[in-house]
């Protein structure tokens, strides 16, 4: 098949926080949020596939700022590597200042979407050749986040976990 590069997934979203988005403290609710990031990188992971794509897992989120009300948010997806059928996707989120326009990382998130056909199976996605320093860590530690991702769901043994195992001996 054949490989594609991080950046012929990107979706790039860019919109406000309207007060029926957020939390009693006037910051964009979390739901919200995943919400979003979930729209965003499922477009990453169709334009990746060219199918239809399904969200297998959600591997880690970190809210590590939050979004106040009137916000100007961006968030960026792109396929950051490929298996089978799944995709791991990464998802950054800023957000802008209203006077310098100077962008600021808010949160960020890893996502699992898996290509499949009409009828719902799965179906074989083109491999992804990362360019920059960042895309090629990102590919390089997805193998252990599927690992961690597939144990957690209970779907692969500890013990056949090895690229995971390795963090720790
Ligand atoms: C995701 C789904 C297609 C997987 O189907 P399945 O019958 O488990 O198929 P498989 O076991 O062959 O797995 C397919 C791929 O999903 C991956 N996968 C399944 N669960 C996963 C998880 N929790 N984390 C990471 N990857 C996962 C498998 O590793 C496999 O990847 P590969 O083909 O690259 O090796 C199926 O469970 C599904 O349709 N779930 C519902 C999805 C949904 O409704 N999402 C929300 C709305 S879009």
């Amino acid at each position: 098949m054949k490989e594609k590069y991080p950046s012929d997934s990107v979706c790039i979203m860019t919109d406000l926080v309207l007060p029926g988005e957020t939390n009693p403290l006037n910051q964009l609710f979390g739901g919200e949020l995943l919400a979003r990031m979930d729209r965003a990188a499922s477009i990453a992971a169709r334009r990746h596939s060219g199918y239809i794509v399904v969200t297998a897992s959600v591997n880690h989120v970190a809210f590590n700022r939050s979004i106040p009300l009137g916000s100007v948010v961006t968030i960026e997806a792109k396929v950051s590597r490929t298996f089978k059928s799944s995709m791991e996707t990464f998802i950054d989120v800023w957000i802008e200042d209203r006077s310098s326009g100077i962008r600021t990382k808010a949160n960020e998130a890893i996502y699992t979407f898996v290509a499949v056909d009409d009828s719902g199976s799965p179906v074989k996605v083109s491999p992804v050749v990362p360019q920059t320093e960042i895309e090629k860590q990102r590919f390089d530690g997805a193998l252990r986040r599927r690992q961690l991702s597939l144990v957690l769901a209970g779907k692969m043994k500890p013990h056949d976990a090895t690229e995971l195992k390795a963090l720790f001996v």
